[in-house]
């Protein structure tokens, strides 16, 4: 047995009660009876879980799944249908190099995933976070996992006085010190899971927290005060409009989006180019065709770097002139690429839109 840090030991020993189950999980007894997870479902997963939630993530992740059980599914299956399973998870430039990444492994890897963190990098759409990820959870190599979570837990622990992310260097340092040479891989998940379910943002619970012993922040009464927050500048704001556009048949114009660029290859209804700033009033103008458009209110969507109001409009004429992209009934908006932005527009022209009244019901 090797000497791992009390603080580690104290760790692990809490994550063999406490581990979360999560559909692509080995749970730690398995784990260490030595059934190591399927890379295709930790990498998956990973992606998946790199700007999402763990909530929304599992039903996604047990779709996909099911749609493509492994990598040779995902590398033959279609680029666009990818995406449209991907709808509703944001930050589609995932869903692309998710794609990219499954084609390199299957065809220039032989199918198999690299196991270090040095190498995993080097594919579409897996940085510094996920290859660490990847290779402590599906191959148990000793890599320092650091996410949002861990940032938190080991500021708090150590006691780290520089705010993110330039503090990121001291808790790398601070998790590199803790990390078990057996192990790696449940040490990466229980930092995580300490970080999601005890040590949370606002209000930590150290009462039952395995490294409360060991946490400075703790011990000095000041978990709340860490970590430590720089002055953050105030998000921009921009505005655009978007053209619910409809056809004698119900049916609406959709487009597909540019490959790049935000919400690059999704589809979407017609709209102005929200990538520039653009002040004042957007109005019916830019619309895919002339007419009298009604105005249906503004939808407001709160991206990464800044916040966006969309004025929806919203027309209807009998026999639209050719235009680029195609008419889809409402009744199949479901299985199209809609990022979530673009439901909230359709649904303030066409309020049923994703919630079909069904005949005999009674609101
Ligand atoms: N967030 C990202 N990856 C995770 C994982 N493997 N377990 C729990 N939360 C996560
Ligand atoms: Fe977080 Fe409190 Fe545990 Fe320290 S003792 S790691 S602040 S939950």
């Amino acid at each position: 047995m090797e000497t791992a840090n009390p603080a580690t030991k104290a760790l692990l020993h809490w994550y063999d009660t406490h581990a979360r189950l999560m559909p692509w999980r080995v749970p730690p007894a398995s784990r260490q009876a030595g059934t190591l997870p399927d890379p295709y479902h930790v990498w998956l997963s990973e992606v998946m879980l790199q700007q999402t939630q763990v909530k929304l993530v599992h039903g996604y992740f047990l779709d996909f799944l099911a749609r493509w059980p492994n990598l040779e599914a995902l590398a033959n299956a279609a680029s666009d249908d990818v995406m449209r399973a991907w709808a509703g998870l944001g930050y589609y430039s995932r869903a692309r190099n998710l794609k990219k990444c499954a084609d390199a492994v299957w065809f220039e890897h032989g199918g198999k995933f690299p196991e270090t963190a040095h190498e995993l990098r080097n594919l579409p759409g897996i940085g510094e976070y996920t290859s660490a990820a990847i290779a402590a959870i599906a191959f148990d190599q000793p890599a320092c996992v650091v996410d949002g979570n861990v940032e938190r837990v080991m500021a708090r622990v150590m006691r780290i006085e520089t705010a993110m992310p330039q503090g990121k260097a001291q808790v790398r340092d601070a998790v590199q010190a803790l990390l078990p040479t057996s192990r790696p891989g449940d040490f990466a998940q229980a930092m995580m899971d300490l970080g999601a379910t005890l040590c949370l943002p606002r209000q930590p619970n150290c009462r039952q927290c395995p490294l409360a012993e060991h946490c400075l922040a703790a011990k000095a009464g000041l978990q709340h005060e860490y970590p430590r927050k720089a002055a953050r500048k105030p998000k921009p704001h921009r505005k655009g409009a978007a053209y619910v556009l409809r056809d004698g048949q119900g049916r609406i114009l959709l487009q597909k989006r540019p490959d790049a660029g935000l919400l690059g290859a999704m589809a979407g209804v017609p709209s102005t180019n929200w990538s520039v700033r653009a002040d004042g009033a957007i109005g019916s103008i830019h619309g895919p065709v002339a007419g009298n458009w009604t105005r249906c209110g503004t939808v407001r969507h709160a991206f990464t770097h800044f916040d966006l109001d969309l004025e929806v409009w919203s027309l209807c004429i009998q026999s639209p002139p050719q235009l680029n992209g195609w008419w889809a009934h409402a009744a199949d908006l479901g299985t199209e690429a809609l990022p979530s932005i673009m439901k909230k527009v359709i649904s303030a022209a066409l309020p049923s839109a994703f919630h079909p009244v069904r005949e005999g019901s009674r609101a």
